[in-house]
């Protein structure tokens, strides 16, 4: 109980939740990004996994709010160690250079952090809530029925002849706007910057980073962030450059997309 409390109160315990949510985050931006670049595959798949996800039900909601109190906890932490190292900083100590060092990057973590946290709200509106009269958004779409069984890792998500949402179409529709893809790319971007700093400083608070593993672990961390930006941009570049075609047939969006 001590301990729980301790990770609440003392710095170094919020260092360590810190750490430890933005290592959860890390897992569900990855795990989010995987399942998104299924709109490489056939329609099917990605109506399948997401049909699969949404009828997870009270699991879902589960997810959604541990996600969600590891969002807050991430913040707070932040917010206090900002305060506590400005108070324990005092006026005088303006003009050292190390210090500029440090607070340019955790200045440029606060911004990032702030447009990532604005991106979440936008997107959640944008994909999982929906704005009222977008055409994009999967209420508005009509539902599609899946042609083929959908399997992950030969787990079985959603069988043929299932009435899904048509979130292939979603995606497509949404990126079509040149507008909001940019705004995508930009906060993926700024996202992408936000994880670079955000787990090599983690390793550090979780005593990782050792004179040994230090070097690699530096690269690994680089290799992942330049892969996740890659990825991330995949989407919206390939749909806003025309070249991922929407699939004909089933699902609306190479016919709304034509229509345009
Ligand atoms: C190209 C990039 C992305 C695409 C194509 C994408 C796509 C989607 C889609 C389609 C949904 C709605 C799923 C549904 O309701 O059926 C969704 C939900 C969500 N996305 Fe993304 N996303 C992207 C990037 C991101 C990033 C970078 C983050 C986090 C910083 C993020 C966080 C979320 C969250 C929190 C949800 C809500 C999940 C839920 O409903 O429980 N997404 N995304």
């Amino acid at each position: 109980m001590n301990l729980f409390r301790n990770l609440f109160t003392s710095s170094i315990g919020r260092k360590f939740l810190m750490a430890v949510t933005g290592l959860v985050l890390v897992g569900f931006v990855t795990g989010h990004l995987v399942g998104n670049l299924q709109i490489f595959l056939p329609p099917d798949q990605i109506n399948g996994y997401a049909h699969f996800l949404q009828g997870l039900g009270p699991l879902l909601w589960g997810i959604r709010l541990f996600l969600l109190a590891c969002v807050a906890i991430h913040i707070w932490a932040a917010v206090v160690l900002t305060l506590e190292s400005r108070a324990a900083r005092g006026p005088e100590s303006y003009g050292v250079k190390k210090w500029l060092r440090a607070s340019v990057a955790s200045r440029y973590m606060r911004m990032s952090g702030v447009v990532v946290l604005a991106f979440i709200l936008y997107h959640l509106a944008h994909f999982t809530i929906g704005i009222p009269g977008d055409e994009s958004y999967k209420s508005a779409l009509p539902s599609v029925v899946l042609e083929n069984d959908v399997r992950e890792f030969g787990i079985p998500l959603a069988a043929a002849g299932t009435e899904v949402h048509d979130v292939y179409s979603m995606i497509f529709l949404g990126f079509a706007n040149p507008i909001v893809s940019l705004f995508y790319i930009v906060a993926v971007g700024l996202l992408t910057v936000h994880l670079w700093h955000g787990t090599d400083s983690l390793f550090q608070t979780l005593g990782w980073r050792n004179a040994r593993w230090a070097d690699g672990l530096r690269k690994v961390v680089a290799i992942y962030c330049i892969l996740y930006f890659l990825g991330n941009l995949a989407i919206p570049g390939a749909i806003l450059t025309g070249l991922e075609e929407p699939a004909a047939g089933t699902t609306a969006a190479a016919e709304l997309i034509a229509q345009r």
